[in-house]
């Protein structure tokens, strides 16, 4: 145990990181943790490889690595397993995907052709655009659960594996509303021996996996996890879970200005984005009712960050717009445009226009990674529920019922930093700093 801090076991042993949907995000974080494992790139973006953790007082000169200073999972023990609804390999969906160079995916051929998605649990009525072939049959939905936890547990035995974390970076599902069959255990264990159609395959995911003692991250925009039946059963299973919706792209950036307008006691009138993408996602999307989903996941951004309840004077009504275009030629490379209406001194405007030219899975990947390694790490570390500390990875973090999420990128950070030092018995960064001015005397 670190002095004071919490007992976290060891990473010993091999790590499995199984991904539900094998597209774009999932095979590039693959392809690139073979690259980084060769020794052909570096980990660009992902905080837990590149990141550095200021400990003590800024005198002490003392900034470790993240993944030096907790224990973290070693890239050379992750072995990746994933389900998905079309048969094909890591290597022929990341050629399909596009997103990473083809000679890039050749040379990393062999490591991606031995990874072979396992049959999905699907349905169409989810997720209306698509139409796969890999997909399970069950007498239910809780056969369908019985089924994945048997995958999980062969997986682990089949690769020598100590422990698992699962990802959903699967298709956006339709828009669903927390309902009856979601309140408690007992009401969504029915529910699925009942075949509701309240019940979507990714809580079917969600569920085998928390019965598995398994940490489950989630990806997309869809409810999963974030009801109360799977809460209290994460508690009571010792499961950490998180999510929504990987924090990438326009709303990366939108967390990144929000607060800055907001620290200058900046008015806004309005908030135009806009964004055309052409790859598998963006043709789901496409979909008015996976649309709604992404869209609520998108708007409720800049409410939390700008409180104009607070600032009824700055905040008060602002027009906030998302579009999502799909348009194929641009494959994974989306392009986001915002163009933001401020104003200033005597309620002068102005307006900010951003064009981001940018590739979704390309952010999207070092994300999944470092979700993965860092639930593993609170897993170890005795960590249950909804693991607040990780809202710097998604654009809809969940919280507890009665709080608000944090959206503000630099809190966030602020966040997951301080809850490692709490882990390592550190101690926390106020930045108060009254310290270095303090003069002897006072002492
Ligand atoms: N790339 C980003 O920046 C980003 C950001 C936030 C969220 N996301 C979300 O991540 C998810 C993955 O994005 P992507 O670009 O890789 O999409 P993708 O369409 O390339 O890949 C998704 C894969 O999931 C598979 N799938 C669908 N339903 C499934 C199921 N029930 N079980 C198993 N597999 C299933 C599909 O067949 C597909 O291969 C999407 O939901 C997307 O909205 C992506």
């Amino acid at each position: 145990m670190s002095k004071n801090g919490i007992d976290v076991a060891p990473a010993n042993g091999k790590l499995g990181i199984l991904l539900v949907g094998l597209g774009a995000v999932s095979t590039t974080v693959v392809a690139g943790v073979e690259a980084i494992r060769k020794g052909n790139a570096e980990p660009v973006g992902s905080l837990t490889q590149m990141g550095t953790i200021r400990l003590g007082k800024r005198t002490e000169n003392r900034s470790p690595k993240i993944k030096d200073f907790v224990p973290l999972a070693d890239l050379d023990d992750v072995v990746f397993g994933a389900w998905d609804i079309f048969p094909d390999s890591a290597y022929e969906a990341a050629l399909h995907a596009g997103v990473l160079d083809k000679y890039l995916v050749e040379d990393l051929r062999e490591p991606l052709d031995s990874l072979k998605p396992m049959p999905a649990v699907f349905s169409q009525n989810y997720v209306k655009r698509l139409n796969g072939t890999n997909i399970k049959q069950g007498k239910n939905k809780m056969d369908l659960a019985e089924q994945l936890m048997a995958d999980m547990e062969r997986f682990k035995s089949e690769k020598g594996c100590d422990r698992l974390v699962i990802v959903w970076a699967a298709s956006t599902e339709v828009f669903l509303e927390a309902s009856d069959a979601h309140q408690s255990i007992e009401a969504f264990e029915k529910a699925m021996y009942d075949d509701d159609p309240q019940i979507a395959p990714s809580m079917i995911y969600a569920y085998a996996a928390i019965k598995s003692g398994i940490p489950f991250a989630n990806g997309a925009p869809n409810l999963t996890v974030d009801i109360p039946a799977l809460l209290e059963l994460a508690e009571r299973e010792n499961v950490p879970i998180c999510g929504k919706d990987f924090k990438t792209g326009q709303t990366l950036i939108k967390t990144i200005i929000a607060p800055g307008l907001k620290a200058r006691m900046l008015g806004l009138a309005g908030w135009y984005s806009t964004n055309i993408l052409g790859n598998r996602d963006g043709e789901v999307l496409d979909d008015p009712e996976s649309f709604k989903t992404k869209e609520e996941s998108k708007l409720s951004v800049l409410d939390t960050i700008l409180q104009p309840e607070v600032y009824p004077d700055l905040y008060k009504d602002f027009s906030h717009v998302v579009r999502i275009n799909y348009y194929p030629p641009r494959g994974d490379n989306k392009e986001g445009w915002d163009n933001i209406d401020i104003f200033g001194w005597l309620g002068y405007p102005m307006q900010i226009k951003i064009d981001f030219l940018c590739r979704d899975s390309i952010l999207a990947a070092p994300l999944v990674l470092d979700l993965a390694l860092f639930m593993d790490l609170a897993k170890r570390a005795e960590m249950k529920g909804i693991q607040e500390w990780l809202s710097f990875y998604f654009k809809a973090p969940q919280a507890a019922s009665e709080l608000y999420p944090e959206h503000d990128l630099f809190i966030q950070l602020k966040k997951l930093k301080n809850t490692l030092r709490h882990m390592m018995g550190e101690e926390l960064i106020t930045h108060l700093g009254n310290e270095y001015y303090e003069s002897d005397d006072n002492d």
